[in-house]
């Protein structure tokens, strides 16, 4: 499936932020791309990312999908595996934004379907490409660490239904499927994997204080991984709109003490040893510490299009995605059973 002309004409449905974030990321990354389609049902939104992005405004998502070799899936998370499904059927490459759908189910219904139509699929768990995580894996898996015997993970931010985000569809269970759990934690679900291994067994707890139908608004979950370590995840929708998205995750090794906070990619990620020596690394420094540890950019997009091009598989692709949904499932079971310890559902 390589590109004979080299380039990738990329179509997108939904406008709204984090499609514009995707394109910004898109021109950054300097990836050879030609803007065509782009469909939103508010036109005005449509008609404003046109502009910024160059893309064209289409009649409708099959106009998209029918002029594009990739398609970025950047609509409110009801619409994803519909719109998946169709441009898989059609052998579009396809960028798909977390979640994948409302349940495990179905994500992996999405993923089995990429599978079989051979495209190029990658997930929106951007995390995947941080500094600041890169670097605390690097930390975790050194074998002067220890091993990890538990992770203390929180993750807080004002309900996105307000501020910058504005958008009224999260408080709609119909459109978002779920609150802070599903909705923006599956990014930390995710994160937890990648830094300590499956995870075996939990039980949740959810609450709601804003009072809307489905949508939690606080998560909390403890964990068995399967590597021994056990840890929590606290995941928060408060109306604090001096706290945007902040987390916080300390990981306990038997010998090393890891701190990530600040900037999801830029850190602070600080850390002690045993011995008493500690580290601390942010920013730039922090960016070339993990720089020759990577395959590649730090760009998601970017490497998207080069996956699309190679005709190879990207990363995260949608199986990333079914790993973190089956963690989720079963944290709602729990919490639904009144906070019952559940076994995770694994492959
Ligand atoms: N990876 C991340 O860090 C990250 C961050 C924010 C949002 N997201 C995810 O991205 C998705 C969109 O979130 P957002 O913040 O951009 O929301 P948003 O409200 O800014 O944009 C969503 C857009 O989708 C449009 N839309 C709805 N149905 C459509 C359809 N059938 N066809 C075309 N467009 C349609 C809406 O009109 C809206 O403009 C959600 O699934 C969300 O969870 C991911």
């Amino acid at each position: 499936m390589t590109n004979p002309a080299a380039t990738v004409r990329i179509g997108f449905l939904g406008a709204g932020l984090i499609a514009t974030y995707h394109s910004k990321s898109l021109r950054h990354s300097g990836a050879p791309v030609v803007r065509a389609g782009v469909f939103d049902p508010d036109t005005e939104r449509a008609a404003a990312f046109a502009a910024a992005s160059g893309h064209t405004v289409y009649a409708d998502e099959d106009a998209v999908i029918a002029d594009c070799d990739a398609v970025y899936i950047c609509t409110w998370t009801s619409e994803h595996p519909r719109q998946l499904a169709k441009a898989v059927a059609a052998g579009k490459h396809v960028f798909c934004e977390k979640p994948l759908a409302f349940d495990a189910v179905e994500a992996q219904r999405m993923a089995d379907a990429a599978d079989c139509a051979g495209i190029t699929h990658q997930v929106g768990l951007v995390l995947r490409f941080s500094h600041a995580y890169l670097w605390a894996k690097h930390l975790v898996t050194d074998p002067t660490a220890g091993r990890v015997m538990s992770v203390v993970f929180r993750d807080d931010q004002f309900i996105p239904i307000q501020g910058h985000y504005s958008s009224t569809w999260r408080s709609d269970k119909a459109l978002v499927g779920a609150g802070t759990l599903l909705e923006h934690s599956i990014h930390d679900v995710d994160m937890l994997q990648y830094l300590v291994g499956d995870v075996q067994r939990l039980s949740a707890n959810t609450a709601n204080f804003h009072g809307h139908e489905g949508i939690e608004d606080v998560a909390t979950a403890t964990l068995r991984f399967a590597g021994g370590a056990t840890g929590t995840l606290t995941s928060v929708w408060h109306d604090n709109l001096a706290r945007p998205s902040l987390r916080r995750v300390e990981i306990f090794c038997e010998r090393r003490h890891i701190v990530i906070e600040g900037d999801d990619w830029y850190g602070p990620v600080s850390w002690t040893d045993t011995d008493g020596t500690s580290g601390s690394l942010a920013d730039q420094a922090l960016t070339e510490a993990v720089a020759p540890m990577r395959d590649g950019s730090d760009n998601p997009d970017g490497e998207f299009i080069r996956a699309v091009l190679a005709g190879s598989g990207a990363s995260p692709d949608l199986h990333t995605a079914v790993a973190a949904h089956r963690i989720v499932d079963a944290m709602y079971a729990s919490a639904a059973a009144g906070g019952e310890a559940i076994d995770v559902v694994s492959a």
